[in-house]
């Protein structure tokens, strides 16, 4: 049995630590802060490969046994980090063609992180010598209690076009094909007379005069996902022969990165780590926040995870770089904890002076300990002691949200019928209407098993596999209750139109076709009438033809290209039901809410919109992110952080946390 999470006895707190850029008395005056503030667990390495390996071959761990020893001694443990995002300049110069080329022809400049590209041989191997040297130096230090590969691998490095690139492609290509006439009919290469006759004459999907085959592309962004996978592997694999007690893991941006198959990683992670910055000028941010926390546990197949950064304030890379307002840091980290992390960490511990993100918030910030931002980090690290005995425990969703990255892959090629489709536009409104509606859910892959869900939603499910078809079809027949957006269903893994009218893949379930597509111009709206399509509303980006073959209509478009032809519909199959709207309601929440009710999805009643409100074990966090009290009630227990019992209700001041320890008998 791997271990799932580091040997720790409190929830973790602390953050990136990159000591190597201030002198010993800096450093001796970290570790004093850091335990001032309760910080036990801090990454340190991550950036490091030339101090580590300062000539080929020449490995010098001293100065970091210093810093590793000093740790200890303090009572922090190490998150000991691979550096291999960062190879040395002098790497570089010995293998010229380690270095990345982009998608329109540029190789990369150096001079700043993650640049080299993951098929080179000599970087693999590299990069594997230096992770069993770093293995074998601390595999008996008590310290370090878990290992953290590379860094955000997929960004800002995704797909390289170098020559080693487009060789491993071929290699890759073969292996998923077995022989050229599978290629090209997976890739429909006699449309525009593309066949192959010789596997030489593949390339990578370069940046052409126009479209690309889709096929071709949709293959190198899986190529691309399991190269750096690979490159995860090799090091991990020697990590956990040094030390087979200790969890190994990277650290993933779940919502931000699109160019992993985060699915397919997952399987291959000792615990899900994950690192999320707010778009600090967003509204309501704090929904993408909770998104990327249910999407980081579900990775982890509901066990506890680790966020592994995020910041005490700013960023620096943003375009309008926003300080946290007072309490956004905690409600933000004590978000994280309630949505299944079983720690909290940021980048980074201290600030740094120099370098290209000198500008972003830190534990330490350069305005030193009379700041704001460190009281609130030691006020934090108090309340997260408060909080150990929420540890290990799990989160319940009875709704979940099937997420594929294949499906966003795709469904982001070029020409489609319409530029207003988008997997997160879609993914991020329906999200956002049933965690207003305070639905904890649960995200899956298509093919997951989702039995125990009374909800299933696809909010965007271009791509579908027959596998995950069937599996979506027996769900409902079942007794299962699903929900569809439009343009789901249409193509194949190899971007191929399921045959017969849209939607191939699930016509059956839908118990519809569709005729054709009517995408809305910009800003154009229809108007839309039915029971459970809020009065009134208007669809925005998309109609079309519904032609019900077993569904009835519950909703229809009341203008528009379909005039009177369905918008929202509902299919009896088996012992479930399924769902399927057509069109971007204004509001989502109407249609959603009669698929709750009908599916007897329980959740709290009559609170207001900003109030967060999600169950872990037998904790009950409530997060008030809007600027008035709120009184929750059917609340018995005691609220952990102050100590204060509720007795029948609790209540949550303006942007304030409150963590109840239910009664048994508590709701
Ligand atoms: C041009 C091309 C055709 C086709 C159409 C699509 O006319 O000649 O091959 O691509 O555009 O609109
Ligand atoms: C990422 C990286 C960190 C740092 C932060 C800044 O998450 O992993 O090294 O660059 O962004 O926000």
């Amino acid at each position: 049995m791997r271990p799932r999470f580091p040997a720790l006895s409190r929830l973790a707190y602390g953050g990136d630590y990159n000591p190597e850029q201030w002198p010993r008395e800096v450093q001796e005056e970290d570790v004093r802060l850091m335990r001032e503030a309760g910080v036990n667990l801090v990454s340190v390495g991550i950036f490091s490969w030339v101090l580590m390996e300062p000539a080929p071959g020449v490995y010098e761990f001293g100065w970091l046994d210093e810093i590793v020893d000093r740790l200890h001694v303090n009572g922090i443990a190490v998150d000991m980090g691979t550096p291999t995002a960062t190879p040395p300049a002098w790497f570089t110069r010995r293998h010229p063609s380690s270095v990345p080329v982009t998608r329109t022809g540029m190789r990369i400049g150096t001079g700043s992180r993650q640049t080299a590209c993951p098929s080179s041989p000599e970087y693999r191997q590299a990069t594997a010598a230096l992770a069993r040297a770093l293995g074998e130096h601390y595999r008996d230090h008590p310290a370090v209690v878990m290992w953290h590969v590379h860094n955000e691998y997929g960004a800002p490095l995704g797909e390289c076009y170098c020559d080693n690139s487009v060789a491993a492609f071929r290699e890759w290509l073969k292996r998923r094909y077995q022989d050229l006439s599978a290629l090209n009919e997976a890739w429909g290469t006699t449309f525009w007379g593309q066949r192959y006759t010789d596997w030489e004459e593949i390339d990578a999907p370069r940046e052409s005069h126009t479209a690309v085959n889709p096929a071709q592309r949709l293959d190198f962004a899986r190529f691309t996902s399991d190269e750096h996978l690979a490159c995860f592997r090799i090091q991990r694999d020697e990590l956990r022969r040094a030390t087979p007690d200790l969890p190994v893991t990277t650290n993933f941006m779940v919502t931000n990165c699109a160019s992993m198959d985060y699915w397919a990683w997952a399987a291959e992670m000792d615990v899900i780590a994950n690192d999320h910055y707010l778009e600090a000028e967003r509204p309501d941010n704090h929904i993408d926040l909770a998104m990327s926390a249910d999407l980081s546990r579900s990775l982890g197949g509901g066990r506890p995870w680790m966020l592994m950064e995020h910041s005490t304030g700013a960023v620096n890379w943003q375009p309008r770089n926003i300080a946290k307002r007072p309490g956004e840091m905690r409600r933000n980290s004590l978000a994280h904890v309630a949505r299944g992390s079983d720690s909290v960490l940021f980048f980074q511990w201290r600030a740094s002076r120099f370098g290209a993100e000198k500008f972003h918030s830190a534990m330490v910030p350069h305005a030193g300990t009379d700041s704001q931002i460190w009281r609130d980090v030691v006020a934090l690290g108090a309340d997260l002691a408060r909080l150990g005995e929420v540890r290990g425990s799990g989160v319940e969703a009875q709704v979940a949200l099937v997420w594929d990255w294949e499906s966003a892959w795709a469904l982001e090629l070029e020409w489609r019928p319409s530029v207003d489709l988008g997997f997160r536009e879609r993914m991020d409104a329906y999200y956002e209407a049933l965690w207003r509606e305070h639905v904890t859910v649960d995200f899956v892959h298509p093919t997951a098993d989702l039995s125990r869900y009374r909800l299933v939603v696809a909010p965007t499910l271009y791509l579908l596999t027959e596998a995950g078809a069937k599996n979506l079809h027996r769900y409902v027949e079942s007794g299962g209750h699903l929900f569809v957006s439009y343009f789901s269903g249409i193509v194949d893994e190899n971007d191929t139109i399921h045959a017969g009218p849209y939607p191939g893949a699930l016509r059956e379930v839908l118990g519809l076709s569709i005729e054709e597509f009517h995408p809305l111009r910009e800003n154009e709206t229809v108007a839309l009438a039915g029971e459970a399509l809020a009065g009134g509303d208007r669809g925005r980006i998309w109609s079309e033809r519904v032609r019900l073959a077993g569904a009835e209509a519950a909703g229809r478009f009341a203008d528009g290209p379909d005039a009177g032809h369905p918008a929202l519909t509902r299919h009896r199959l088996g012992s479930g039901l399924a769902w399927y709207l057509a069109t971007a309601p204004g509001d989502l929440r109407a249609p959603l809410v009669a698929a709750l009710d009908t599916a007897g999805v329980a959740r709290p009643r009559g609170l207001p919109e900003t109030l967060e409100h999600v169950r872990r074990g037998d904790h009950l966090f409530l997060i008030n992110h809007g600027d008035d009290a709120v009184t929750v009630p059917d609340v018995t227990g005691v609220d952990v952080l102050t100590g204060t019992p509720c007795r029948g209700e609790a209540a949550v001041p303006p942007g304030g946390v409150v963590v109840v320890r239910l009664a048994a008998d508590g709701r």
